[in-house]
């Protein structure tokens, strides 16, 4: 075992916590986060890594509840936009939950910062790396919120621009995220969207070669 190694029970809870991650949509309403456990969340994604240490993130909670409606029709607006670029698949997806913005205790929206032109370390050929920071701090609250027992929902389905605008955001500043988060009734032991039989995830085999892309 390599000298700096977690204790085998740390491991086995580093990995259960990564394998039981769950893309949540339902929640169980009316129920809060406690305020030292949002902190603890927050802090988590916070801690993650960023291209150049530019930490290019920004998380705003959204406590106002005529605002969390907003959203929620902006996202709605979105679904079936998608829908109707789904084409033959469209009733089915319509048929999905997508979202948990209106039952969710806690909603976070997740933005990339302004100003990020001026960090060139790290993204001079990959500017996107600002977004591949911003993910990690997601994945972080994920995790850390699976170890406190509350789901969370990524939701992505919604125009940027619109959402950028209803939260005052400075140009250039980019959302990139609505976070649901909270109490959920269970964590389902496979993703949703197999459940819904939507898609099935691949095996790891496929995502993998030595050398070479083949
Ligand atoms: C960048 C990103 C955006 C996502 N957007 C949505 C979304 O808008 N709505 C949704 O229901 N799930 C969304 N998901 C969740 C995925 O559907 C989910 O992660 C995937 O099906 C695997 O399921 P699991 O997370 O439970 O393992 C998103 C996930 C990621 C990483």
């Amino acid at each position: 075992m390599p000298e700096h190694a977690f204790t085998d029970a740390e491991r086995r809870a580093v990995y259960r916590v990564i394998n039981e991650r769950r893309d949540m949509r339902r929640f169980t309403p009316d129920r809060t986060v406690a305020a030292p456990v949002l902190a603890r969340l927050l802090a988590a994604a916070h801690a993650a890594p960023s291209v150049g240490l530019m930490q290019p993130w920004r998380f705003i909670r959204i406590t106002d509840r005529g605002l969390r409606h907003k959203i929620h029709a902006l996202v709605d607006e979105e679904r079936r936009q998608t829908a109707d670029a789904l084409g033959s698949r469209a009733e089915e997806f319509l048929a999905l939950k997508v979202e948990g913005i209106l039952d969710c205790a806690e909603l976070l929206v997740v933005a990339l910062s302004a100003g990020r032109d001026a960090h060139v370390f790290g993204r001079r050929t990959m500017p996107h790396m600002d977004l591949a920071s911003v993910s990690c701090a997601v994945e972080n609250l994920w995790l850390a919120a699976r170890a406190e027992g509350l789901g969370m929902g990524w939701v992505s389905i919604f125009e940027p621009a619109g959402l950028a605008e209803l939260l005052n955001m400075p140009d250039g500043a980019e959302p990139v995220a609505i976070l649901c988060l909270g109490p959920v009734p269970d964590f389902p032991d496979r993703p949703a969207l197999e459940i819904d039989e939507w898609t099935v995830g691949r095996p790891l085999t496929e995502f993998v070669s030595e050398n070479s892309w083949r």
